[in-house]
């Protein structure tokens, strides 16, 4: 999450530095109902939001990042840790 620069726009439970104010707070995602008000909360989900938020809610001012799979995974398991 630090390499990907997602503490610069989130502040984040846990990651060094991670206290933007672009975007939402990420504190107890896992508990959390929806996804950027549009998409229910799960693990699915998640990672479509993390690799492609564009492709979720066109014009929306959280940009791709070139987010991997497999990055994306991680990333929605550390999330869900934060309830
Ligand atoms: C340039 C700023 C910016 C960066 C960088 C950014 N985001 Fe976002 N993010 C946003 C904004 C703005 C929203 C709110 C989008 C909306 O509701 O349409 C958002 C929404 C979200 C949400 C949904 C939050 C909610 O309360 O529903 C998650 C989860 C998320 N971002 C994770 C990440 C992760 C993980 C990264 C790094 C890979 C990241 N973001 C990088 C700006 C950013």
């Amino acid at each position: 999450m630090a390499r990907y620069g997602c503490g610069s726009c989130h502040t984040i439970p846990g990651i060094d530095r991670a206290d933007g104010l672009v975007g939402p707070p990420l504190t107890r995602f896992g508990s959390r109902s929806y996804i950027a008000g549009e998409l229910v909360n799960n693990a699915d989900n998640l990672q479509h939001w993390i690799a492609d938020p564009q492709a979720v809610e066109p014009g929306t001012a959280m940009p791709d990042l070139g987010v991997s799979a497999i990055d994306a995974r991680d990333i929605a398991a550390y999330l869900y840790t934060l309830d």
